[in-house]
């Protein structure tokens, strides 16, 4: 199988202006995976060969990375793809129970889909959105401070077609293919609707602001470290030099300087 002219065409067009913004064609197969995605829903052996004409690579080199991303998707997924987050926050907050409970209810599994096509489930780790745990998507999209009953009633109402709003972002719920598309690079124009970072994710930059907190510089010398940094207590780093690793002379194989 392969794709229609005019859908080919349309393709070629879009792959070409994402592989226009990188400065070497391979990289850009991520968004062109999204892109194919955008047009069958998940990732296909046609969708595959596309990728890796446009990108003078082999159908392996793309499987490879199609198949290491959870993103990429090997079998059709609903219009809606739900995931329910557990990983550890979220977990212990509730997350497991929502899972067990939503999955029962929809009687599908983890990357199923329902009989209609509407719903497809998958159990997600972190979404770095732990200050709403436990938290669950729908194509992407935030559904903050999350229980058993009210997934059940999410899943419901998009199988019965009612219209369903993210905690936040936007103040639509795109369809699966087309959020692909957003991720290929083409922007629907929603980013910036709706409720951006929620009042708990801004509970530590109030806090700080109030009791003029700033971030410790990694060079600051104090004689109680443990005590919180006061505005004025820190230096800007210096300028790093061209041609220096940040943070000056590292030896060759130290771990100086790195996060630990
Ligand atoms: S553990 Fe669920 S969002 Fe972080």
């Amino acid at each position: 199988m392969t794709y229609e002219p005019e859908v080919r065409e349309r393709l070629e067009r879009d792959a070409k202006e994402i592989i226009g913004r990188y400065p070497k064609p391979r990289s850009a197969l991520l968004p062109l995976l999204h892109l194919v995605q955008s047009v069958d829903g998940h990732i296909t052996e046609h969708g595959i060969e596309f990728c890796a004409e446009q990108l003078g690579i082999t159908a392996a080199q793309v499987t490879g990375v199609a198949t290491f991303y959870t993103q990429y998707k090997h079998a059709p997924v609903g219009e809606y793809h739900v995931g329910v987050c557990i990983n550890t926050l979220c977990a212990v907050m509730g997350g497991d129970q929502i899972w067990a409970e939503l999955s029962e209810h929809a009687g599908v599994g983890h990357d199923e889909a329902t009989p209609d096509g509407k719903v497809s489930l998958e159990r997600i780790e972190c979404n770095a959105a732990c200050d709403f745990a436990p938290v669950m998507m729908v194509n992407w999209e935030f559904f903050d401070n999350m229980t058993p009953a009210k997934a059940k009633q999410l899943v419901d109402d998009l199988r019965a077609g009612k219209e369903v709003l993210p905690s936040r972002g936007p103040n639509k719920l795109s369809r699966w293919k087309e959020a692909s598309r957003v991720l290929a690079g083409f922007p629907d124009g929603l980013a910036h609707e709706g409720v951006q970072a929620g009042p708990e994710s801004l509970v530590g930059l109030k806090l700080a602001n109030e009791r003029g907190w700033t971030a410790p510089s990694a060079d600051v010398d104090r004689e109680r470290p443990d005590e919180p940094v006061k505005a004025g207590e820190v230096s800007d780093p210096p300028p790093n030099e061209p041609g220096k690793p940040i943070g000056g002379d590292v030896k060759p194989g130290s771990q100086e300087g790195r996060n630990q």
